[in-house]
């Protein structure tokens, strides 16, 4: 029985929760996969920092340990930014090391060519965790629903800013109190600038809708408003409207182009995203086959994420058991024109 040896890059929020859950899912792994798995080296920043539970003795600050050990089969990549993961990924791939990643920053300025190094290497790379924590749905629009011409992927896709203003509206808390708390849960990315200034939604716009329309959209394509203007003025009066705060993130496949943005929008209490709370996202699609669809779930925090993570690794031991990987990273893309939403 083959053991699927891991290099986990990064042991904060995100590679704590895919640690433990690959602890907790071991005995699983042979009839889920056909293999047995094992972390076996685990990159950090600061080796010195207490990190209970934890083997010691599988850290490492230095990522060419991982990517040169020719035992690593799967690279886990959860440091995020963009340098060195974006290297790293690079060499790891070019290594023959199949990849599994949560990094949207990354993936919405270079995804497509990450994927075709992946193809051109016969591994895979997998980012189901790129958008929308633990909600599944870049396999959906990948996979599941390719048989559709999608047309619209609508939603609200950032933990972080659905946590602010739900608890601005419902508790009355100062943004800043209801940021600290976000940040706190482990839900606001290492800079909560990208959360609350809009961009990590856009990030995840793009990504999704490079998959939906099945043409490369990136990052800067993306239209992008943040929470950081909504006053308590601005809630009071969504209630006196019936109507709620939410930040949307949209991305429509037009006649006169590809339109891509993020802005918060003043929703009637009746829209079916005025009930998503919390750290809570959900995610509209409309293709001409399937009609609408509508997925909801955790979209950030330790252990949402970590299953996205824990699923992909799983499909990656699936396809090594199988001797069939690389075959969803290779990819061709049409090339259809990027307007911005209000242009
Ligand atoms: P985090 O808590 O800040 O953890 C980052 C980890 O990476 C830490 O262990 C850190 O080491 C390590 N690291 C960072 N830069 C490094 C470098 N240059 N060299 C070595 N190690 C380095 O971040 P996170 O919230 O887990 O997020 C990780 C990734 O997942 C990001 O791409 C994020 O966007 C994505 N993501 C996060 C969530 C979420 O809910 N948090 C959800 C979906 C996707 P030290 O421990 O030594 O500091
Ligand atoms: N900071 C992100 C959020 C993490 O709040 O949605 C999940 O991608």
């Amino acid at each position: 029985m083959k053991t699927v040896k891991i290099g986990l890059l990064g042991l904060g929020t995100v590679g704590g929760g895919v640690y433990k859950l690959i602890e907790r899912q071991k005995s699983e792994m042979v009839s889920k996969t056909g293999a047995d798995v094992e972390i076996a080296k685990i990159l950090v920043h600061n080796r010195n920092k207490k990190r209970e539970g934890i083997d010691e003795s599988l850290l490492t600050d230095q990522w060419k340990d991982i990517i040169e050990d020719k035992e690593i089969d799967i690279v886990v990549e959860v440091m995020g930014g963009i340098e060195p993961a974006k290297t790293i990924i690079t060499e790891a791939l070019k290594a023959g090391k199949n990849v599994v990643t949560a990094n949207k920053d990354l993936l919405a300025v270079c995804g497509e060519d990450l994927l075709e190094i992946a193809a051109a290497h016969h591994v895979d790379l997998m980012f189901e965790a790129a958008v929308a924590g633990g909600i599944p749905i870049m396999r959906p629009l990948r996979q599941c629903l390719a048989g559709n011409e999608i047309t619209e992927v609508t939603g609200i896709v950032n933990g972080t800013t659905n946590y602010i203003l739900t608890k601005m509206f419902e508790l009355g808390m100062s943004f800043e109190e209801a940021l600290a708390k976000a940040t706190e849960l482990g839900y606001a990315e290492a800079d909560p600038t990208a959360d609350i200034e809009g961009l990590d939604a856009g990030r995840k716009v793009a990504i999704m809708a490079t998959s939906a329309f099945h043409s490369k959209v990136v990052f800067d394509d993306v239209h992008i408003e943040g929470i950081t203007k909504i006053t308590a003025q601005d809630i009071k009066y969504a209630k006196e409207f019936d109507s709620v705060i939410k930040l949307i993130g949209i991305a429509r496949n037009t006649e006169s182009g590809i339109e891509a943005c993020v802005y918060p929008m003043l929703l009637s209490s009746e829209h079916p995203l005025a009930s998503v709370r919390n750290s809570f996202n959900a995610v509209f699609v409309h293709g001409d086959a399937v009609d609408d669809v509508m997925f909801y779930g955790r979209g950030a925090g330790e252990f949402p994420t970590a299953s996205a993570v824990m699923g992909d690794i799983i499909d990656v031991i699936r396809d090594m058991v199988n001797g069939c990987t690389g075959r969803i990273s290779n990819t061709c893309y049409r090339e259809l024109p990027v307007k911005k939403c209000r242009d």
